[in-house]
């Protein structure tokens, strides 16, 4: 069922975009719109446009865009009824009643309590008889009464039917259980039992106060084969998406973040009055993580763990980090497997002093290349400075990298122009062999393939040509329709396009003055983004009803000369028809 058109415009109306959009995205004045870096793709320059007349979006380097719909929908990563719905509380609209599918949310809903009911059954288990060994081992780890508190920290009881039994009770169906993931199903169909067990239980908080999911540490004495176990996706968590005490942190008056491994790190810098830690949640690293914390920061400590795992850990963590344009320093931990054990050996102000120091990720780099050679030799040292000139080349920040080029010619007594123009000859190369694979991709046709319209390449004149025609509709209505300007949704040759144009035909029809609130209903988020390009093409201008004219006829010319020759556009029969045809005469060839 759809929502009426009414209603959609009532939401637009109230829910201005750009006042949607700048809690997530900076934007900056440009003209008459708004431009910005695109929460969506990874990018260092603003492609990422906000057009305030019309009420829509459009990143001009990844395609996304809409209406304020469609943003909420993939920024908060929710269905369309889920969006609506998110924005018609922000205005205190009331959704209407009939016609509207709530089953997901309703059942979202019911995830939360579920979860919030686990959450509350743990800790109370943590401070009861069965609880002991659980409470016990966090005592004993030097966490206090207040962060278990503040942490919400528990304990699933030794036991098969603890959590389940006691949600039964609570009333909470297996069925909605499972779905949560706090339990498992017997092979067998009977029944379920407790998913977590014999665990201390650490809620995973999203950012508007939910319980979305758990991570569960087994106790020493426990000889399962995982030392954690968490919650996987479920209708309202996914974890790549999701940052450990980020509902903690975004609080923080720090200037950056503190991105560790584990939650015990988590808790214990939080414990040491460092309420800016965070981790990721028993994934590596992932770039929708990324993208959350640089909504909040623009520096980013990374503090991994010391072993090889770590090490390989953090670098890949930088690159994706750099990515989003954040600042990234990395703290390299003396001495202590990782935060955690740093605290508690040397105590929280050692701790700190350490995190004024962490260099920035550029000195990281160059410390962890430095290591792997001698560099009193000489054969070691030119090994180094090729190594360091690679580092330098991929800085694009051309400040630091002039003061690191300075440092290295300093250190290692090598005039500063013979390493300027290596690292100038690595970047050229690097460069080129870029633009080849770009090239190559090219020739091969192995871009992308359009899915939004598929028909598009093919029919490139024909699309152009039709989607100016429906920018020229969209922007001067009274168009639709008149004499000599008539097309049909028949005249269209690409489907998309031409359900575009149905779309717009029936708003019109029905009195209504075309606009980017009444497609994001019936069009998916990715195919929003080319109805929006489409919108804010500006083809028309002043001679708009001699463009239309203009390009009914050359969609009408494209279209003939289309069906005249090309085999894709014949039915299924037809071609059939031809293959036979080809084959006979291909055959009476032979027997001549
Ligand atoms: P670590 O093994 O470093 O754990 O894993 P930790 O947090 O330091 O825990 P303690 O100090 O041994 O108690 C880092 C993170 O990786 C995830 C968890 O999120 C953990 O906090 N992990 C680790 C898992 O999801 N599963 C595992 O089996 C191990
Ligand atoms: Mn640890």
């Amino acid at each position: 069922m759809r929502l009426s058109d009414s209603f959609l415009m009532e939401i637009k109306s109230r829910n201005d975009i750009e006042s949607v959009i700048s809690p997530y995205v900076a934007l900056k004045r440009r003209g008459s719109n708004l431009v910005g870096l695109c929460p969506f793709h990874n990018e260092k320059t603003g492609s990422f446009t906000v057009y305030p007349q019309n009420g829509s979006f459009y990143c001009f380097g990844c395609g996304v865009g809409g209406d304020v719909v469609t943003f909420q929908m993939k920024i908060e990563n929710v269905d369309y009824m889920e969006a609506v719905r998110m924005l018609a509380d922000r205005c205190g609209l009331a959704m209407p009643q009939e016609g509207y599918d709530d089953s997901l949310q309703k059942l979202r809903l019911r995830i939360y309590e579920a979860n919030r009911e686990a959450a509350r059954f743990f800790h109370a288990s943590l401070h009861a008889r069965e609880g002991k060994a659980g409470l016990d081992y966090l005592t004993g780890r030097g966490l206090s009464e207040g962060i278990i508190r503040r942490f919400g920290l528990g304990f699933a009881p030794d036991s098969w039917s603890a959590l389940t039994d006691h949600l039964h009770r609570k009333g909470f169906d297996d069925d909605l259980l499972a779905q949560a993931d706090l339990v498992t199903r017997r092979k067998n169909g009977g029944g379920c039992f407790d998913r977590f067990r014999k665990r201390v239980m650490f809620p995973i908080i999203d950012l508007r106060g939910n319980v979305v999911a758990f991570g569960g540490r087994k106790l020493p004495d426990d000889d399962s084969p995982a030392k954690y176990i968490n919650t996987s996706d479920t209708p309202v968590y996914k974890k790549s998406h999701t940052v450990y005490a980020m509902n903690l942190a975004k609080n923080s008056k720090a200037a950056n973040l503190i991105l560790c491994e584990g939650y015990m790190d988590v808790i214990a810098l939080h414990q040491a009055g460092l309420d800016n830690a965070v981790a990721a949640c028993g994934t590596s690293f992932t770039d929708e993580q990324a993208k959350l914390l640089s909504r909040y920061t623009k520096e980013i400590i990374v503090t991994m763990d010391a072993d090889a795992a770590g090490q390989k850990s953090t670098d890949r963590t930088i690159g994706i980090l750099n990515r989003t344009g954040v600042r990234v320093r990395v703290l390299r931990l003396p001495e202590a497997k990782d935060p955690d054990e740093y605290i508690r050996r040397f105590g929280p102000e050692r701790f700190r002093g350490l995190l004024d120091g962490a260099g920035n990720d550029i000195e990281y780099q160059l410390q962890s290349a430095l290591v792997k050679y001698d560099v009193d030799t000489d054969n070691g040292r030119l090994q180094y400075l090729r190594e360091a000139a690679v580092i330098l080349a991929n800085v694009d920040d051309s400040i630091a990298r002039s003061l690191y080029t300075a440092r290295l010619s300093e250190t290692y007594h090598i005039p500063v122009e013979s390493l300027e123009r290596e690292i100038k000859a690595i970047e050229r190369r690097r460069r080129s062999s870029e633009r080849k694979k770009e090239a190559a991709k090219i020739v091969s046709g192995a871009t992308a393939p359009d899915r939004v319209n598929p028909q598009r390449a093919a029919n490139l004149g024909a699309a152009v040509a039709e989607e100016n025609i429906l920018n020229i509709l969209m922007m001067h209505p009274a168009l639709y329709d008149q004499e000599g300007l008539r097309v049909s949704a028949d005249d269209f040759v690409t489907d998309f396009n031409r359900r575009v144009y149905e779309r717009l035909a029936e708003c019109i029809g029905q009195g209504m003055t075309p606009d980017v609130a009444l497609f994001s209903g019936v069009f998916t988020a990715e195919e929003m983004g080319r109805v929006v390009a489409i919108l804010n093409k500006s083809v028309g201008g002043d001679v708009a009803k001699e463009e239309l004219r203009d390009c009914i006829q050359r969609l009408r010319r494209e279209k003939n000369r289309q069906t005249s020759t090309d085999a894709s556009r014949m039915d299924e029969s037809d071609w059939a028809q031809k293959i036979k045809e080809i084959s006979q005469t291909k055959r009476g060839d032979q027997k001549q």
